[in-house]
C-alpha cells in the first residue's frame, strides 16, 4: 500500500470531529494556567490566561509544587471564564485539546487529567499537543495565511531551536548547546537583582540602557554554525561588571541589561539569518516567550526586510504560554484524523524531532 492510500484510510476511519462548535484547549505546562475556545482552525473565540508569576516571584523562580496546586485551583475558573466570554456551554464543545509535554510533570498532569475527564464526560475527541508545536502554531493565529515551508526561530524558557517547518513535519536545523535564550535572560536578571520573571524585566531595563557599555563577545561553537550557546555570556557579564567596579566605574543595571540583551539577540538573529540563507527560506517565523523581546522583534524586522524575507511573529499576547496556540496546533491534528485515547499521559521530556 502506498503512503497516500494509508493516509486516506487512516482519515476515513475517524468520524468527523467538527460539528460547527468549539474546540476547547488547555495549557498548564509551567506557570500559566490557560484555557481558550477556537471556532475555526486559526480563529480564537475567547482566551483566558491566569499567570502564577506573582506567587513564584517570592522564591525567584517557578516552584513545581506550587505550580501544580495553583493549576488545579485555577483550571476550572479559567475554563468557565473562557466559556462565559464566548457565550458557550459545555454542549458547544466539539473536542478537547491539552498540552501533554514537555514541561513540569505535576503541572502537565493537572491539565491532562482535567482534559481527559472532560472529553470522557462529553463523549468528544481528546488530543494531546506538544508545547513547542503550540508555540510555533501561535504564528498561524496572527498570520492566518502562513503555510509551510518556513523557517522558525523558537526561543522560550526551555528551548532555543532553529526549525524547518515543512508540510511533512519539523526538521531541527540548530539548537542551543547549553542554556535556552529565555533561561539566559532569567539568569542574567537574577545576577542584576531584577525580580522574576526575569526576561521581560531585562528587556524593560535594556530599553533605558546603552548596549555598548559592556563588551560581551559572541561564542565560537565548533562544528555547529546554526547552534546557540548562551551560558558563557553570563560569566562574561559578571567578569565585565567586576572589572568595571574595580576600576571605579560601575555600570548601571540598565547598561548591563542592554549589553546582555544585545549579545543574546545578535546571536539569535545572526544564526537565524544564516539558516535562512542556507535553506533559501523566503518566510521566517519566531516563536516562544522570547519572541516578545522588543529588540529581537526590531532586529528580526530589519534583517528580514534587508533580505526580502517575509517575517511572521505572534502578537505579544500569544508569545508567552497560552492555550490558543495549543488549540491551533490541535485543530490541524484533529483535521488530519489524529486522536489521543484515554491512556494519554503527561510527558515532561517529550521531543518534537
Ligand atoms: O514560552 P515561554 O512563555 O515558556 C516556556 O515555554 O518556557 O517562555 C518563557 C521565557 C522566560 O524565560 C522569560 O523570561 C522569557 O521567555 N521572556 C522574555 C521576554 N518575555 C518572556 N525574554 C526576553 N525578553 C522578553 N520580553
Ligand atoms: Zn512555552
Amino acid at each position: 500500500m502506498d503512503m497516500d492510500n494509508q493516509c486516506v484510510n487512516a482519515l476515513s476511519r475517524q468520524p468527523a470531529w467538527h460539528r460547527g462548535g468549539l474546540l476547547l484547549a488547555i495549557e498548564s505546562s509551567c506557570d500559566e494556567t490557560a484555557a481558550a475556545l477556537l471556532d475555526g482552525p486559526r480563529h480564537v473565540k475567547s482566551q483566558v490566561i491566569a499567570s502564577q508569576a506573582s506567587l513564584h516571584a517570592l522564591y525567584g523562580g517557578v516552584v513545581p509544587e506550587i505550580a501544580s496546586r495553583q493549576h488545579s485551583l485555577a483550571l476550572y475558573p479559567c475554563v468557565a471564564q473562557a466559556m462565559e466570554q464566548a457565550g458557550a456551554t459545555f454542549s458547544d464543545i466539539d473536542a478537547v485539546a491539552v498540552t501533554m509535554g514537555p514541561g513540569l510533570v505535576g503541572a502537565l498532569l493537572t491539565g491532562v487529567n482535567y482534559a481527559k475527564g472532560l472529553a470522557y464526560a462529553l463523549g468528544r475527541p481528546l488530543i494531546g499537543v506538544h508545547h513547542i508545536e503550540g508555540h510555533i502554531a501561535a504564528n498561524y493565529l496572527t498570520n492566518p495565511d502562513l503555510q509551510p515551508p518556513y523557517l522558525c526561530l523558537v526561543a522560550s524558557g526551555g528551548h532555543s531551536h532553529l526549525v524547518a517547518v515543512e508540510e511533512a513535519g519539523y526538521r531541527l536545523l540548530g539548537r542551543t548547546r547549553d542554556d535556552a535564550a529565555g533561561e539566559a535572560f532569567d539568569k542574567a536578571a537574577r545576577m542584576l537583582g531584577l525580580p522574576y520573571p526575569g526576561g521581560p524585566r531585562v528587556d524593560e531595563a535594556a530599553e533605558r540602557g546603552r548596549e555598548g557599555a559592556l563588551h560581551l563577545p559572541q561564542p565560537k561553537i565548533a562544528g555547529g554554525e546554526l547552534d546557540f550557546s548562551f551560558s558563557g555570556l553570563k560569566t562574561a557579564m559578571l567578569q565585565a561588571l567586576e572589572r568595571a567596579n574595580k576600576a571605579g566605574q560601575p555600570v548601571s543595571v540598565e547598561d548591563a541589561a542592554a549589553s546582555f540583551r544585545r549579545a543574546v539577540v545578535d546571536q539569535l538573529v545572526s544564526r537565524c539569518m544564516r539558516a535562512a540563507e542556507q535553506t533559501g527560506a523566503s518566510t521566517v517565523a519566531v516563536a516562544g516567550g522570547v519572541a516578545g523581546n522588543r529588540l529581537l522583534r526590531r532586529k528580526m524586522q530589519a534583517a528580514c526586510q534587508r533580505r526580502g524575507i517575509r517575517l511572521c511573529m505572534p502578537s505579544l499576547d500569544l508569545c508567552g504560554d497560552n492555550a490558543a496556540m495549543i488549540g491551533c496546533a490541535a485543530w490541524a491534528r484533529l483535521d488530519r484524523g489524529e486522536r489521543s485515547d484515554f491512556t494519554l499521559n503527561a510527558q515532561p521530556s517529550l521531543t518534537l524531532f
